[in-house]
């Protein structure tokens, strides 16, 4: 017995040194510490020995070792490769040359900014607010019921939860009139998506923002005041606006404010369906239903939101004649906003 163990244990030592990766490491733990391994078939030959204590404890100082050496062995098998792999990975060069091209602000961007500076210096804080939301934000707290007809219009994108993609900054308006109540002004501008065919002045994602104000005597001419003041800050002159009436759910009355097409001077242009106006800003009196969801005494406050087209506003403002080309990530189309 004894003269096989010192045996197995120099076949060890020569396979062990032999071995040059964890399969190889593998194949010889199995041959020796495996159910039918070199140990096992010595633990059964232990019945024929005389001196069983004897053995047994050399058998097991065996198996220890085995154990050990090829714990070891896959360690520093372990630590080599990753040695090898931090040697072989490029290092960061600290002093390379700049020369880097600039960058440039995306017309969306630069848009959303400039109307943020308009309403910060009329009293307005700026929000921001989920792109995933539930369809109580988006719908039920905004007065449109399950199976209302004007969801029909904002088809979106739904998750497997049930979470959808927001359609409309309107999704918000809930969660910001719990959180400030009155009196409240504020705007909150984000991306919205809708299942929407795309073409020149259509997209299935774009920007909006919304605006709220509400507090004691809030009226219609408060609302046309604004939209107008903010308008002309942005176009740096008078621009021609109109108002027509307009449905949605979550306003009282409600309008849709159109601005003279910059594109075409409102002669029609595939920009604006041909019309010479654009649609730019919905808006209205808040619903008593939508200001009592959000806790606003109905009895005391009134409000006014809108939901101004970012997009459209940026196409306008810039002249971009194609809708898609804000998400094309096309350079030729967007680093000619670099000097703006
Ligand atoms: N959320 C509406 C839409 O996207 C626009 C809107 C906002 C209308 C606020 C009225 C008041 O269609």
């Amino acid at each position: 017995m004894k003269e096989r163990i010192e045996e197995l244990r120099s076949g060890f030592s020569l396979a062990l040194s032999a071995a040059t990766d964890d399969a190889a490491l593998e194949a010889l733990r199995v041959e020796y510490l495996g159910k039918k391994g070199h140990v096992a078939e010595l633990m059964k030959g232990l019945r024929d020995v005389e001196d069983k204590k004897a053995a047994g404890q050399l058998i097991n100082t065996l198996k220890c070792d085995v154990e050990a050496a090829i714990a070891e062995a896959k360690e520093i098998m372990r630590r080599a490769a990753i040695d090898r792999k931090v040697r072989s990975a490029k290092k960061y060069n600290p002093t390379l040359e700049g020369g880097a091209e600039l960058g440039s602000y995306h017309p969306i961007t630069l848009a959303t900014r400039e109307v943020e500076e308009i309403f910060i210096s009329m009293g307005f804080t700026i929000e921001n607010y989920n792109e995933i939301v539930n369809d109580y934000q988006c719908f039920e707290a905004l007065n449109i019921p399950k199976h209302h007809p004007a969801r029909d219009m904002q088809d979106t994108y739904y998750l497997d939860n049930g979470q959808l993609l927001k359609t409309h900054t309107s999704a918000a308006q809930n969660a910001i009139m719990k959180k400030y109540g009155a009196p409240l002004r504020a705007i909150f501008p984000g991306r919205c998506f809708r299942n929407e065919s795309t073409d020149a002045c259509h997209e299935n994602t774009f920007f909006q923002m919304e605006g709220m104000m509400i507090d004691e005597n809030i009226s219609i001419s408060n609302l046309i005041y604004f939209m107008k003041t903010m308008l002309s800050e942005v176009f740096k002159r008078d621009v021609k606006v109109r108002l027509r009436p307009g449905f949605f759910p979550f306003v009282e009355p409600g309008f849709e404010l159109d601005i003279n097409c910059e594109i075409c001077g409102g002669e029609g242009c595939p920009s604006c369906k041909n019309s010479g106006w654009l649609e730019l800003c919905p808006c209205g009196m808040i619903h008593p239903n939508v200001l009592r969801e959000g806790g606003i005494d109905t009895e005391k406050y009134t409000g006014f939101a809108f939901g101004l087209g970012l997009t459209r506003l940026a196409m306008m403002k810039y002249g971009v004649k194609d809708i898609r080309d804000f998400n094309s990530g096309s350079l030729k189309a967007l680093s000619q906003f670099k000097s703006i």
